[in-house]
Parts: C-alpha cells; structure tokens; sequence
C-alpha cells in the first residue's frame, strides 16, 4: 500500500488549555500519516488502537503500516459497532483487555471511529493508570464536528446515556475527511446536524454559506467538508477553551439537545432515531419555540428548519415505533434530563440565526403545546 505523507494539515486548529493544549488536523488522506504524526508529536512506547467492526475492516490497516513505517510497536483491539457498546460491562473488558496488553503510563490510545469508541477510549484512557494519553482518529461526521473535540469521554448507564464518564482531553485530535466517504448516509445527515447547529449558535455567514454548500459537503466536496468542519471545530474550540467543564457557555453547544435527548429517551436510544437526526427535529423545536416567545423572528424559524429538509433531514417527529407521541410524557423526560436544574430543564433558544442564548426559566405549557401542535400535524 502506498503511504501518502501529507507535510501540511489542510487545516490545524488548536483547542487552548494551556499545559493541556492540543490540535485538531483535517485533511483528506490524513490517515495515512497518524504514524508521522505521532512519532513527531508524542513520545510513546506503544500504541493500542481501539476501534469497532464497522471502521476496523476498512481503516485498521492503514492506519496500522503507518504507524509500522516509522517504528511504533502497535496492538489492536476491536469492539462491536454501536450505542450498544458504551456499557458498563463492555467498558470492565476494554480496560482488562488493555491492562492485558501491558499498558505502560507511555502508552498512548488511539480511537479509531465514531463517537462511541471516541468515548468509551477517552474514558479508559482517563482511567487507566490515573491518565494515559489518547488520540482521536474520529472516522464519521458527527465524530469530526464535535464529540473527538472537547474532552467529553463516557459510556452509558442503565440510568441514562452518557451518565458515567469524564472530561479528559485527547493528546492529538487528526480528521480524515476521506473517510466520510464509506459512512452510510444516514449518518452522515445525522453529522450534518450538529454542523449546522454550530452556524446557529454563533456565526449566520456560516450558516449562509452551508445553504450555499450543504449539498456539496453531503455528496463528498472535500474541499467543503474540510472548511466546514474546521469552521465548527474552530467554534467548539473556542467554547471549550472558555468554558471546559460546562459552567456556562458551553451549554451553547447543546442546542436542540433537551428535545433531542426526550425523544431519544422516549424511543429507546437506538437506531431508529439517531441520535444527529434527533438533533435536527430539536433545532428545528428549538428555533420554533423561539418564535413562539417572541425572541426570533418567524422567518428565520423557516429558513432553519427549510435548510435542514433541503439536505434530506426531517424536522418532524418520525412514527412512534410503539405507541403515540404524548407531549406531557415528553416534558416529563425533559425535566428528568440530567441537565436540569431541580427538575427544570433549561432550553438553547436564539435570538436570530447565530445568536444563540441559555433560557433556564421556559414556561412549560408553551413546550407542551408546541409538541402537541407538531404531534398533531
Ligand atoms: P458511532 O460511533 O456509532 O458511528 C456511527 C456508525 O457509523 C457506526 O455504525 C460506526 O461503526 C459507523 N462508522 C463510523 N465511521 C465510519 C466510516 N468512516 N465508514 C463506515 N462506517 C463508519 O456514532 P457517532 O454518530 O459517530 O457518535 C455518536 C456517539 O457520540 C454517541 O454515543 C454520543 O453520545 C457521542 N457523542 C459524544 C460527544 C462528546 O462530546 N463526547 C458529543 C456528541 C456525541
Ligand atoms: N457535544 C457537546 C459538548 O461537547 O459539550
């Protein structure tokens, strides 16, 4: 297999915490040049690459001869692909089956997929030894946009989603956009979400622009995917640099979120919502809710929710895979979100495309019958 050595990043971002500071590098075919990468940046005495049986068959092995090419002694190990496992009892194997591999505090994990082995390695690697380092190799949109950047690590509990976890930061993060190119579609929209959700909260010429390029971004535009993605990852940076531990300005990032999350918690959190396409119809709620309060025009509302069905996502909730949607049960998930504050949930909501704001003081009986005029529609 030729190895392509990429000198420059197209693009290189730094998320700025001082002594933990690090950078993100997105280029298409990056891949190719982890090894280079890392023997340039870290000094490690072994690297474990975790990944999951969707992405391992399709990257492993480059990633592998490019860590081979500059000598770094590598072990692999592989897990399901999905949601599923993010437990408790797939994380206790992980970290045996690390531990098993003689992990030394110079050991450095590297995540190679989606956001569920993002998170579940950046988990074990806060755990392991009390911190060993870890690098994002982050293979789907969603992953790219948002969760291999900021240092959230978790997995699941039967409680809730993403309740035990921490906030450790990556060593390194470097986004190949050639890889989005084998992510199913569907996933792909879901990614598309959360990008869109960083031109709402804080930059309307983004948001203009991705009306513009969308289209192209989806069907494969490297060039477009590469600015998109550092146009967002710029903005999460930047809020992380801020606000690392989410006291404040961070919770920006949750737009759409406290709808997404009930509608997800009703569903079951599975495959039948993803979690990006529940972000999308949370936007869409979100920025509608605004109107309703008087905060955001209504022709902005429209224009957001006509971009995201422009791309192919639905803003609509989809058939309720069991029984009917309840908009009082859907509240009550919302006040039992774990970012509720003494069971009241707060909302992002916007004072226009780009300007997004944390209301904690919403009147639920106007989420009530905004969810009971989109159940009935
Ligand atoms: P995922 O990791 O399950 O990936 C989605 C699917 O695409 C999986 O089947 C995966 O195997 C497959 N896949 C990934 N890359 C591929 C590629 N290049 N080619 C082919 N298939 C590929 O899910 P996701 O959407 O990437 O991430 C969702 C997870 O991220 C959730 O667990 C969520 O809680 C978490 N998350 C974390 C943060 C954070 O800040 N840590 C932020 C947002 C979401
Ligand atoms: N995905 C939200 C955050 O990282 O804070």
């Amino acid at each position: 297999m030729n190895l392509r050595k990429i000198e420059t990043p197209t693009e290189n971002i730094t998320v700025d915490l001082g002594t933990r500071s690090y950078d993100i590098l997105i280029a298409p075919g990056i891949i190719d040049n982890v090894g280079h990468l890392v023997d340039e940046r870290m000094k490690t005495s072994k690297v474990i690459i975790v990944s999951d049986s969707n992405v391992a068959p399709i990257y492993m092995e480059r990633l592998s001869i490019s860590l081979s090419a500059v000598g770094i002694n590598y072990d692999k190990i592989i897990l399901p692909a999905g949601e599923g496992t993010k437990s408790f009892s797939n994380f206790e194997n992980l970290l045996n089956n690390l531990l098993e591999l003689g992990i030394e505090r110079t050991t450095t994990l590297i995540a190679l997929g989606g956001g569920v082995i993002g998170d579940i390695t950046g988990f074990a690697a806060s755990a392991l030894l009390r911190g060993i380092n870890y690098i994002q190799v982050p293979t789907s949109l969603l992953a790219q946009v948002d969760s291999s950047v900021g240092g959230k690590t978790a997995i699941n509990s039967k409680i809730g989603k993403n309740l035990i976890g921490s906030f450790y930061q990556p060593r390194l993060v470097i986004a190949d956009t050639e890889t989005l190119n084998t992510l199913p579609r569907r996933e792909l929209l879901a990614g598309y979400a959360e990008t869109v959700k960083y031109a709402l909260i804080g930059d309307s010429s983004f948001f203009s622009w991705l009306e513009i390029n969308g289209t192209s971004l989806i069907e494969g535009n490297h060039a477009v995917r590469v600015k998109a993605i550092a146009k967002s990852c710029k903005m999460k940076a930047r809020i992380v640099a801020e606000d690392e531990r989410e006291s404040g300005k961070r919770a920006l990032l949750n737009l759409g979120h406290t709808f997404a999350h009930a509608l997800e918690s009703e569903i079951g959190f599975n495959d039948y919502l993803l979690h990006g396409e529940a972000v999308a119809i949370g936007i869409a709620l979100a920025f509608e809710l605004s109107t309703r309060l008087n905060f955001c025009s209504s022709i902005e509302s429209v224009n957001v929710r006509n971009h995201l069905q422009s791309v192919g996502l639905s803003t609509f909730l989809p058939k309720h895979p069991t029984s009917e949607w309840n908009s009082k049960k859907l509240v009550s998930l919302m006040k039992k979100d774990k970012k509720s504050t003494q069971g009241h949930p707060a909302f992002i909501l916007a004072h226009s495309i780009g300007d997004a704001f944390i209301a904690e003081d919403i009147d639920l009986n106007e989420v009530e019958s905004l969810l009971d005029d989109i159940i009935n529609h």
